[in-house]
């Protein structure tokens, strides 16, 4: 038996009821990457059979790996490197598995950098749509609009900084209270306003077509890269992979359901991306734009539709403020773990750490900044600086990161402590979440990092 003989507390607080945590980790889920990035992916690989792929690497990889993070982070109760460190002393006597935790913090970096810049632009995008910019323009007034904003550094780099200094804020203020709170009302608030753009796309005549182009699968569109980028976006949509989960775990009461709360994360972060697509697709097909047109995706076609609907300043308005949270609760959840990790680590107080850390991030995202405008030109490997930052951060470091722990959680790790957070009982969701920890999803993904990572097969 490897149980610690006493269960360890939370450093940093505790949320407080089982909807709070819930809720925070919702918060960190439903970001950019559900109505941002995964709609401009799906339309880049061919929709259908991306989804197919997405749809089984969230519910066969991505939820058994944020179950495992859940577990070790509330058994650990300390940053991601001293959790993985002071769990692996305690099951194998060794405590290099901190150094997964190490990986997580650096990824957590790269793409805080990148998220905060798109963060950036949905803050702007509040200003524009407030402003009327949006009504009755046509998709190349939008698409103006949307490039005045990313190919200007000064402009997008305002923005980018105002962004990074609300993540640091809530960070500095601690998570518990401010983030509980506003994910209460937020999330709900962003589904419903994601329902009212449905049923504009629904009255663009392209739904139909919209909804084919999403779920069809062609697979002659499927090329090994499509699948390593689902498989990409299903940990970086979850937020798993990073110890992001595993910093949130941590904070979770042990009398709470690891289970039960992972599952309605999970489908709620996928309806979302889901609905997303299914607003964003029926309204390009209409407009003329093409739906494989990249990170802009979601930034010139959903003002078209706000531009036409009777009350589209309001309705645009408050969809980007929505936005502009849904990414800050997601930003706040990216950074959490380093600077727990720099606080417990080197004692410093939570500002300074918060502070010290979001700065050298924030300089770090000028990379991003400047290659969607003067720098778009530089392109290697995968393209630009930021394609190449997004595809080793979420493509490789994220399922690199989520293997280990998974293996961690299956193999390393002894039953009963596992089954101790999960499941006393050992009951049938036990075995299945242990079948997947230590087959499906280890195998599926060295599969697939083997077969189509780092762009040298
Ligand atoms: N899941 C978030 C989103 O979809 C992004 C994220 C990635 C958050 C990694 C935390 C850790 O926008």
């Amino acid at each position: 038996m490897n149980a610690p003989a006493e269960r360890r507390r939370s450093l940093h607080g505790e949320w407080t009821s089982r909807l709070g945590f819930i809720l925070a980790l919702a918060g960190s889920a439903v970001g950019l990457g559900n109505i941002w990035r995964f709609p401009y992916l799906a339309g880049e690989n061919g929709g259908g059979a991306f989804v197919l792929v997405y749809l089984v690497c969230v519910f066969a990889i991505g939820l058994p790996i944020m179950m495992s993070e859940v577990l070790i982070g509330r058994r650990g109760r300390r940053n991601p490197v001293r959790t993985m460190a002071l769990l692996g002393e305690e099951e194998s006597g060794t405590r290099a598995w901190g150094l997964v935790g190490l990986l997580g913090v650096f990824t957590g970096f790269l793409i805080l950098s990148f998220y905060s810049v798109i963060g950036g632009w949905t803050v702007a995008y509040i200003v524009e749509a407030a402003s009327g910019a949006f009504v009755s323009a046509g998709s190349e007034q939008v698409s103006q609009v949307f490039s005045d904003i990313v190919s200007r550094p000064l402009v997008a780099g305002t923005w980018h900084t105002v962004f990074m200094i609300l993540t640091i804020g809530v960070v500095v203020l601690g998570v518990e209270q401010g983030l509980e709170r506003a994910v209460r009302v937020l999330v709900p608030a962003l589904v419903a306003l994601l329902l009212v753009l449905l049923g504009y796309s629904m009255t663009t005549g392209r739904f139909l077509d919209g909804l084919v182009f999403l779920f069809e699968p062609r697979f002659e569109d499927l090329t090994g890269a499509s699948v390593l980028a689902a498989l990409g976006q299903a940990f970086f949509s979850l937020s798993v992979g990073m110890g992001a989960v595993m910093t949130y775990g941590a904070y979770l009461k042990d009398e709470e359901s690891i289970p039960r709360s992972t599952v309605a994360v999970v489908l709620s972060d996928t309806s979302i991306a889901l609905l997303s697509a299914l607003v964003i697709f029926p309204i390009a097909f209409a407009h003329g734009l093409d739906p494989a047109a990249g990170p802009g995706l979601a930034f010139q076609s959903l003002p078209l539709a706000f531009g036409q609907m009777p009350g589209g300043v309001v309705v645009a308005t408050l969809f980007f403020l929505l936005l502009s949270f849904a990414a800050w609760t997601s930003a706040i959840s990216i950074l959490e773990p380093a600077v727990a990790f720099v606080m417990e680590t080197w004692n410093w107080t939570r500002p300074k750490a918060a502070i010290v850390v979001g700065a050298i991030i924030w300089a770090f995202g000028f990379a991003t900044v400047m290659s969607f405008g003067p720098w778009s030109d530089i392109q290697f490997w995968r393209g630009t600086f930021f394609d190449n930052i997004d595809h080793l951060s979420n493509n490789i470091f994220l399922p690199i990161g989520g293997l280990v722990i998974v293996i961690f959680a299956g193999w390393v790790m002894a039953r009963n402590s596992t089954a101790d957070e999960l499941d006393p009982q050992a009951g049938w969701g036990y075995r299945l979440w242990r079948f997947s920890a230590r087959y499906v999803a280890p195998i599926a993904v060295t599969a697939m990092l083997l077969s189509y990572g780092f762009g040298l097969f």
